[in-house]
């Protein structure tokens, strides 16, 4: 299928991000950390606030949920930035958790298992080369490929494995798929990057629609492999376009690109970028679904907004001067930012522990709308830390 590429509309204009805006950013994230670091150690933030206040999960039996490795990813980042010790002692203190995790097989019969380890366990190997982590993230490698269906060659999202009513894959999974690179290149085994690819490469070829746009999940058939339709979970209808799943397009195409180099992840990247980019409101924060507009009355998802922003970062790492996009997606990517820390950061919700409000988990699920979730307050701190520090390693 030929994917159109959409003109952008908007954003030739240079945009100032200012170093001042970014660092009081900053500020205003670390003393909600800061504050967290003395309730979330044994216990987690669940996966979106109530009223702009996290519950804990606590780190045993029922820590169930696919959403924990943010609150340790945000402690990493907030080390990266800081070096401030107190932030990786808890981080690493946290790692017995997740290896206790993945052996017991507790709770992670998913496809989430990236989101899981990725800013856990491969944070703390890649900042500290902690042998005990790099097991750990292995581990949940060697569990993710086990999810992989050779009948379509996609890794099953949900559910039980091979069941017709599950039997599809999940844009969200772009962001999982680099725990399988990273697993060959620190164990020297091909076999995690070729499921990885494979994966990735089905992806590519169902999820995005020609003009661009995204569908969330994509069904196969279970005997053939042929694939059947697209199809939502979180989104506003099966045709629509869900705003965050664009956003794991935005920034799982650059990470496909910075492992496999095939520049078909690039034109992905643009297709899918362009087309967000157009569809953003006044203030450049998307709605939850980008069907939305100014005049919907319907929430915004700033972890949208947050997770488009470190995509756009880690793509213009590898495009040339000479594309004439290259300005604009910066632009975009400034202002988005801009609008978040000026707009959306919780700094006057003084009882409120989440770092970005107006997030969306799951609308038609009513779940987390309008709250803080932990990964939009994950992806605002790595954009943060992106923008300040240009050398710093990813995770993903
Ligand atoms: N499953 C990831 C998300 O809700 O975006």
């Amino acid at each position: 299928m030929k994917l159109n590429e959409e003109t952008i509309k908007k954003y030739s204009e240079d945009v100032e991000l200012s170093k001042e805006l970014l660092y009081q950013g900053l500020h205003n994230a670390l003393s909600k950390i800061d504050r967290n670091t003395e309730i979330f150690i044994n216990t987690f933030p669940r996966p979106s606030s109530v009223n702009g206040i996290y519950p804990g999960i606590l780190n045993g039996g029922e820590w169930d949920d696919w959403t924990s490795g943010f609150w340790t990813g945000i402690l990493w980042l907030a080390y990266e930035i800081t070096k401030d010790e107190k932030y990786r002692k808890i981080a690493e203190f946290q790692l017995r958790g997740y290896k206790e995790r993945i052996i017991a097989k507790n709770a992670v019969d998913h496809h989430d298992l990236g989101f899981l380890y990725i800013p856990s366990a491969v944070a703390q190997y890649k900042t500290t080369t902690c042998e005990e982590a790099k097991i750990t993230g292995i581990m949940a490698a060697e569990h993710l490929i086990t999810r992989f269906r050779g009948k379509g060659e996609f890794i099953q999202a949900w559910g039980e494995l091979d069941s017709p009513d599950n039997y599809r894959l999940i844009i969200d999974c772009n962001l999982n798929i680099p725990l399988l690179f990273w697993a060959s290149e620190v164990t020297g085994d091909k076999k995690y990057r070729e499921i990885g690819e494979k994966h990735i490469n089905t992806a590519s070829r169902t999820v995005v629609r020609e003009d661009g746009s995204t569908f969330h999940t994509y069904y196969f058939d279970k005997e053939t492999g042929n694939p059947l339709k697209g199809s939502t979970a979180q989104g506003n209808s099966d045709n629509s376009t869900w705003a965050r799943g664009q956003a794991w397009g935005m920034y799982g195409f650059p990470l496909a690109y910075r492992y496999l180099k095939n520049k078909k992840f690039v034109e992905l990247y643009k297709k899918v970028t362009n087309y967000f980019l157009n569809k953003l409101p006044e203030d450049s924060v998307c709605y939850w679904d980008l069907s939305f507009d100014d005049t919907s009355g319907e929430e915004k998802d700033t972890s949208a907004a947050a997770i488009a922003v470190c995509g756009i970062l880690e793509m213009s790492e590898n495009l040339n001067n000479n594309d004439e996009n290259k300005k604009i997606y910066m632009n975009a990517a400034k202002d988005i930012m801009k609008s978040l820390i000026e707009k959306y950061t919780t700094k006057n919700m003084k009882e409120s522990n989440g770092l970005l409000k107006e997030a969306v988990y799951s609308k038609p699920h009513r779940m987390g709308v309008n709250e803080c979730c932990i990964w939009g307050d994950y992806f605002y701190m790595e954009a943060l830390v992106r923008f300040l520090k240009p050398d710093f390693k990813i995770y993903w």
